[in-house]
């Protein structure tokens, strides 16, 4: 796929007017194999285009992107991260594995596909989430969340309220009961939206059965009861944990 495509896909003078990021922040030269997946994923999932870009991250660039006159939320996960360079140098560093090509797109593809079926799991479980849309390669579509103005803000960046922190909390309670804990949960990837919450990037979610999952939960109780508490909300890691004890699950509860 030759430049003048990628201007045609990107709408880059949208670009221009509508994003707030520092331009030199948008790392936006997408490798062949991405830009293909991208076309790919456009007629899949009848994608018109890519609208602006939301977010530009180590690991993904998130898009907002319209199809069939709504918004949806395009996210491409990097080519190119430390952590999926971690993961290849981990496998291919086991002698087990040397005469495995292990392909950098096949381990990004496990990854995005994770995502996807985390995010269907905590759909299906009435958890809020965005809506899971599909993916493709190292591409994920999903539902997007914000207004015609502007995406929702991260929790960071909304002044909290005791409503707001029973949500969360119902939302980590929900997430077990669907089997699930986050495991990267924080102000950042919690978005606010007409009174509600939504869990959003939900690749590195685990099954409660995971041997890390105890130690992932106490973790994301940890930042959220850390931000609330810093924000005014009476909260403490304790009592968090004590109020969702009900519902987790046995495996859990015992491993204390
Ligand atoms: N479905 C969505 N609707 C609106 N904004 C989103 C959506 N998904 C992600 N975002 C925005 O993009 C940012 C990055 O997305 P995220 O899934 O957290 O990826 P990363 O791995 O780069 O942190 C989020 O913090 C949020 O601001
Ligand atoms: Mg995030």
């Amino acid at each position: 796929m030759d430049e003048s495509a990628l201007k045609q896909l990107i709408k880059l003078d949208e670009f221009a007017f509508r994003s707030n990021l520092d331009r030199k922040t948008l790392d936006l030269v997408f490798d062949r194999r991405t830009l293909e997946a991208i076309k790919y994923a456009f007629s899949r999932y009848s994608i018109d285009y890519l609208d602006f870009p939301i977010s530009t991250g180590k690991e993904s660039v998130v898009f907002r992107a319209v199809s069939d006159k709504r918004y949806v939320v395009v996210k491409v996960f990097k080519m190119s991260t430390l952590k999926f360079m971690n993961i290849r140098e981990y496998i291919e560093g086991d002698q087990r594995f040397v005469k495995q090509r292990i392909d950098r797109m096949s381990i990004i593809s496990l990854w995005v596909r994770k995502e996807y079926t985390n995010m269907l799991t905590l759909y299906e479980k009435h958890v809020p989430v965005p809506r899971p849309i599909g993916f493709f390669k190292n591409i994920l579509v999903e539902g997007y969340i914000g207004t015609k103005e502007k995406p929702a803000p991260q929790l960071k960046d909304v002044q909290v309220t005791e409503e707001i922190y029973t949500m969360t909390l119902d939302g980590i309670k929900k997430m077990l009961s669907a089997r699930l804990v986050h495991s990267d949960l924080s102000e950042y990837n919690i978005l606010y939206h007409r009174r509600r919450v939504y869990f959003i990037d939900l690749a590195q979610a685990v099954d409660i059965d995971h041997p890390m999952a105890t130690e992932f939960l106490k973790r994301d109780i940890k930042n959220i009861s850390t931000f609330f508490s810093k924000h005014g909300i009476k909260t403490s890691f304790e009592e968090m944990i004590q109020d969702i004890k009900n519902a987790i699950p046995k495996n859990l509860e015992q491993e204390d």
